[in-house]
Parts: structure tokens; sequence; C-alpha cells
């Protein structure tokens, strides 16, 4: 008998195991309405996208807009200042796909409502704020960067504040109520004493 087949057959049934089981769950995720799904279109445009938009993120949230040539020009112009590597001919073809699928003409998808503050509820206990607040630092803080960034900072409370504000005007989500608590999480967690 071959040595490794056995192994072999032990890997093969663990895959058809690990697919079975990880389907219902792919399924379930394609239903939920509450949020668009781009399919990565054929041609040409396929591996621009590959090349210079998937690094970051998804292209599910294009749907979220329904622009003309110059809107997404924009929008793509934005994407380079953020660090996206797109040749102007790659752009091109970009903004060809971007105007035929996601035009003035389309329907954008509509965006749930933004969820509004999640730290300023007043009151409440101290763990429970500081529970919230870490969980906002890390869905929120880490999008651009990483949390290293947060952790060797030393700033008081006010510098806190310039920081989370300037964060905000570069795109970061957040309500614009959250900014204060959240300045005062950082301060205790990440303080200058
Ligand atoms: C270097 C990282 C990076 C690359 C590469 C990148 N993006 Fe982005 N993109 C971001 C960040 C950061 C945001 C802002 C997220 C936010 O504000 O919620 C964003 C947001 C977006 C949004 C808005 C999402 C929304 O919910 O409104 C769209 C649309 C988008 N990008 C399209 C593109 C396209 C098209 C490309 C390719 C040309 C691209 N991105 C490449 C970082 C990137
Ligand atoms: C939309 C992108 C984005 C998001 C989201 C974001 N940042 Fe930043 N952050 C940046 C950029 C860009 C820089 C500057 C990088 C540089 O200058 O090298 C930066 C720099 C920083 C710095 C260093 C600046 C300094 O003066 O010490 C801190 C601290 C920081 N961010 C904290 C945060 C916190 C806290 C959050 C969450 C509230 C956050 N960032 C979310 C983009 C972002």
């Amino acid at each position: 008998m071959k040595r490794g087949s056995g192994k072999a057959w032990l890997w093969f049934a663990i895959a058809i195991l690990l697919t079975v089981s990880v389907m219902p769950l792919a399924a379930q995720n394609r239903r939920g309405r509450n949020r668009p799904i781009v399919e990565l279109p054929k041609g040409t445009v396929r591996q621009v996208i590959l090349n210079s938009c998937t690094a970051c993120h998804g292209i599910d949230d294009y749907a979220y807009y329904a622009m003309d040539r110059a809107g997404w020009q924009k929008l793509i112009d934005n994407m380079k200042e953020k660090g996206a590597v797109v040749s102007d001919e790659d752009r091109s073809i970009l903004l060809d796909w971007l105007v035929t699928k996601f035009g003035p003409d389309s329907k954008p998808f509509p965006r749930t409502r933004a969820e509004g503050p999640i730290l300023n509820f007043g009151g409440g206990d101290t763990a429970a704020r500081d529970a919230a607040a870490k969980r906002l630092v890390d869905s929120v803080c880490r999008t651009c960067h990483t949390l290293e960034r947060i952790e060797v900072a030393k700033y008081t409370e006010d510098k806190w504040r310039d920081i989370v504000t300037e964060m905000r005007s570069k795109g970061a989500q957040l309500d614009p109520a959250d900014v204060a608590p959240l300045a005062q999480y950082l301060a205790k967690t990440y303080g200058a004493n």
C-alpha cells in the first residue's frame, strides 16, 4: 500500500465537510437585504477593480451611489488620496463601467439610517461605556491605520478631541456627538499620565 493515500482521503473528507458546513452561511449572507451585493463584473474592468479597488474594502458599497461621470471621477480621485493606485487608462475603463451600472438614472440602494451616537447616551455605568468605546475604536479607528497609532500616542483629553475631530474630517464614520465621550475614553486609556 502506498504511504500517504490514507492521508489524502482524510483531507478530501475534511474539504467536503468544510464546504458543506460553510455553504448555508454564505447563502444566508447573500439573502440579507440590508446591504447591497455587487457582483464582480467580467471583462477588462474586472482586472482593474481587482488591481486598484479591492485592497481596502469590497465593491458592494458602490450600489449606494447613482452618479454621473464627474461624480464617480471625484470619488476615484478621493480614493487615490486614500492610497488607491489607478492609472488614467484604468480609471477611464472603470468610469465606463461605473456610469453604466451606477449612473444618474440608476436607483441607488437605500442606506439604512446612520446609527447615530453610540457613546453619548448619558449616565450608564462606566464599564458598559468603556466597552462600547473600545468597540467603536476597534471598528472605526482601524479602517485606515493600525491601532498602534493610537497606542503610542499619549495625549490629553483636549488633544484627543482635536485628533478625533481631525479623523472625522479624514473620513472616520463617527457621530459628532461621540467625539467628546470618545476623547474622554482615549485620554483615560492612552493618556498622558
Ligand atoms: C487605500 C485604500 C483604498 C483603496 C485602494 C480604495 N478605497 Fe474606496 N475607500 C477607502 C476608505 C478608507 C473609504 C472610506 C470608508 C468610509 O468612510 O466609511 C472608502 C470608501 C469608498 C466608497 C464609499 C463607501 C460608502 O459607504 O459610501 C466607495 C464607493 C469606494 N471607496 C470606491 C472605491 C473604488 C472605486 C476604488 C478603486 C478605484 C477604491 N474605493 C479603492 C479606502 C480605499
Ligand atoms: C478615514 C481614515 C481614518 C480613520 C477612519 C481614522 N484615521 Fe487616524 N489617521 C488617518 C490618517 C490619514 C492619519 C495621518 C497619517 C499620517 O500622517 O501619516 C491618521 C493619524 C492618526 C493618529 C496620529 C496623528 C498624531 O498626530 O498623533 C492618531 C493618534 C489617529 N490617527 C487616531 C485615530 C482614531 C482615534 C481614530 C478613530 C476615531 C482614527 N484615527 C480613525 C486616517 C484615519
